[in-house]
């Protein structure tokens, strides 16, 4: 386990196990490396992004917190502010090979007026064969919060058009703000820009690619969105190569929608993702 610094000023912290190599930037607590050992990088992070301070990476696993999308106020930033913060790293500790890095987000005084609660929150991150992360809120408030949120996971798939998404059978969705529908084919192929919410969702999904399957376990987590951007929307994002929506997809652990988070005094909640391949 090795703390460093990127040449632009972005602190890290690097695993090499004999399990997997991991990478995660203090800066939103992103990850944005996860290759278990003898596999290939599960996570994607566009050639595009510079890792430049302030901004979410465009890769990895952003934590969007504590709201998901665009919120009512336009211009406040789009999946929230935890992204783009600098986070705490207060603990480690290491069993059979298996690390897990605990952070917290210190609320700063200008961060109020997004989040004027006194809450926690925290990401646990298990750094094993599979990945294991937790997005933790704790309510230290007098009164109720409601937040909504996503582990906002790109993963590498290798060629879109080969790509099958499978799990979402019976499921309903929301695309581009239109529906519900009801996902009625078990297999998701990819043909156009894709940005769904799905509610109601089984806990667990695959991502079939020509050279094995990337799992997606979800807990505490009602909803997922399945995004890639496709062509035009590639050319109009930042940090974002013109064909790179080829080589990716999102698929994001969540509480969104009506699986918003409500949060009584003391109350806490863990929204965990796990991820995994299978040759
Ligand atoms: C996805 C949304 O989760 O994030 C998309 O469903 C959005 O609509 C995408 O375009 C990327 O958002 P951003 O803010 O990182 O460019």
């Amino acid at each position: 386990i090795t703390t460093s610094v990127h040449a632009n000023g972005l602190e890290y912290i690097e695993v090499n196990s004999k399990l997997c190599y991991a990478r995660i930037l203090l800066q939103g607590a992103q990850i944005d490396s996860f290759i278990p050992k003898g596999q290939a990088p599960l996570l994607w992070v566009s050639s595009a992004d510079d890792y430049q301070p302030g901004n979410g990476i465009r890769g990895g696993i952003p934590v969007c917190w504590p709201w998901f999308g665009q919120h009512p106020n336009a211009d406040w930033p789009q999946h929230g502010f935890a992204r783009n913060r600098q986070w705490c790293h207060f603990s480690t500790e290491v069993q059979d090979e298996i690390v897990t890095l605990k952070l917290v987000l210190p609320l700063a005084a200008a961060d109020r007026r997004f989040w004027p609660h006194n809450t926690r929150v925290e990401l646990h991150c298990r750094f094993g064969q599979k990945l294991r992360i937790s997005l933790v809120n704790i309510n230290l408030d007098d009164h109720p919060v409601t937040l909504t949120q996503a582990l906002h996971s790109y993963f590498s798939i290798g060629d879109i058009h080969q790509l099958i998404a499978k799990g979402f059978n019976g499921a309903h969705y929301i695309e581009f703000g239109a529906g519900p529908y009801v996902q009625t084919e078990d297999d998701v192929h990819f043909e156009r820009e894709t940005d769904r919410v799905y509610n109601g969702l089984g806990a667990v999904q695959q991502l079939h690619t020509p050279h094995g399957t990337i799992v997606v376990k979800r807990e505490h987590s009602h909803s997922a969105v399945l995004w890639n951007p496709w062509v035009e929307k590639s050319r109009r994002l930042a940090r974002f190569n013109d064909d790179d929506y080829l080589q990716m997809v999102c698929l994001e652990a969540a509480n969104v929608l009506e699986d918003a988070v409500t949060l009584a005094p003391g109350e806490r909640h863990e929204l965990t993702t796990e991820i995994s391949w299978q040759a």
